[in-house]
């Protein structure tokens, strides 16, 4: 059972308002977290719901050395009848584990990762955005907190649950980005951390994410580590590249080698394309073949999914093999309808028939 202790300073109705409007991505968090201890040899401790704030450390903490941190990241809606749902939180427990296996972390049991889920989500229902495209986003973290420096995993260890209410990832909305192409850097490779959702993996792709920019690009695509020809991600989002022939439409996503972040947004696209009727695959797509697709018309739509922004088009590509734009620069039809599909179901406004909604408050 988590213990609630409430702020002694929690926002007013006017200052969370305020702090509400345009919230934009991660920017403001609200009143509470919640923060379980793990110690080798006891286990997960008494989880705590208190004041949002800073977390005391040793300055020997092993995440801040050699870096055992993982996170998750899922939403919980404003339903269409007032009451609030998160979107597959156990799909995010059991990646969550996934990740803390990678790293010699401590598995979470699901029933904390969703206990404390609960917990602060009725605690903070007030800071839940309303409007279609806003959600509560959540994030829990764990890091290695034993104050010791020797190359060795942790034997203590915290879990913290924080919300921030979030609106837009991209600041220019569901505009098409344009993508850099990186042949200097790779995300992940074959037996490393690819697949795990680790502080380490976002650090190694900011310099990488810098030179996009440098390109005049807002997002970099990363391609695999040993023959640098198959496309696996887009930043932090999975891919999918739509094919029209023969009056059939047909979206295809990288398929997941090791290397690539298995997304909860890609695995539901790929459930509910099918039911719109569309075919979907998990196959290798090289940089050369999405070069000459788009040239003959086969490809007309490229887009990137995340729990962050959801479904973004890519509107131009550029790299050091060339530069091509994809359906104009413009959104495309099947980004647009599989976006307002998902939505629609994370927002009660369609009837959720695979059991992804879990209700929370209301
Ligand atoms: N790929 C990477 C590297 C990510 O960080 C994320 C975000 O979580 C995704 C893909 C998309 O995953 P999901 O749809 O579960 O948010
Ligand atoms: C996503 O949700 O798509 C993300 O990549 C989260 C990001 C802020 C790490």
């Amino acid at each position: 059972m988590i213990q609630i202790q409430p702020s002694t300073h929690p926002a007013s109705a006017e200052e969370r308002a305020q702090r509400m409007t345009n919230p934009g991505f991660g920017r403001i968090f609200t009143d509470h977290m919640v923060v379980v201890p793990y110690k080798e040899g006891e286990g997960w401790g008494k989880g705590v719901l208190k004041a949002y704030g800073p977390i005391e450390m040793d300055p020997a903490a092993s995440v801040l050395h050699y870096g055992q941190a993982i996170f998750e990241g899922f939403k919980a809606y404003k339903q269409q009848d007032g009451s609030i749902a998160t979107f597959r939180p156990e799909a995010n427990s059991r990646r969550f584990n996934t990740s803390a296996a990678r790293l010699a972390m401590p598995d979470l049991p699901e029933a904390i990762f969703l206990e404390a889920a609960k917990a602060l989500i009725t605690q903070d229902q007030a800071w839940v955005p309303g409007a279609v495209g806003e959600s509560l986003y959540m994030r829990p973290l764990m890091i290695g907190t034993e104050a010791a420096l020797g190359v060795r995993p942790s034997n203590e260890y915290l879990f913290i649950l924080m919300a921030s209410p979030s609106g837009a990832y991209f600041p220019a909305g569901v505009k098409p980005v344009t993508v850099w192409i990186s042949d200097d850097y790779v995300r992940a490779a074959p037996g490393g951390t690819g697949f795990a959702k680790c502080a380490g993996n976002y650090a190694a792709s900011l310099v990488a994410q810098h030179q996009a920019k440098g390109e005049g690009c807002d997002q970099v695509v990363w391609l695999d580590a040993v023959t640098r020809n198959y496309i696996e991600e887009m930043g932090g989002m999975n891919m999918f590249f739509v094919y029209q022939e023969n009056g059939v439409t047909t979206i295809a996503t990288p398929e997941l080698t090791g290397t690539l972040l298995p997304g909860i947004t890609r695995d539901s696209l790929l459930q509910l394309a099918r039911e719109l009727g569309y075919r979907a695959e998990e196959r290798k797509i090289t940089v050369d073949e999405w070069r000459a697709a788009i040239k003959s018309g086969r490809m007309t739509e490229v887009f990137a999914c995340g729990t962050a922004a959801v479904i973004t088009p890519v509107g131009h590509v550029k790299s050091k093999r060339g530069e091509w734009s994809i359906n104009k620069g413009e959104t495309g039809p099947v980004a647009a309808r599989l976006r307002e599909a998902l939505l629609n179901l994370q927002h009660g406004l369609a009837p959720d028939t695979h059991g992804w909604m879990k209700k929370i408050v209301g």
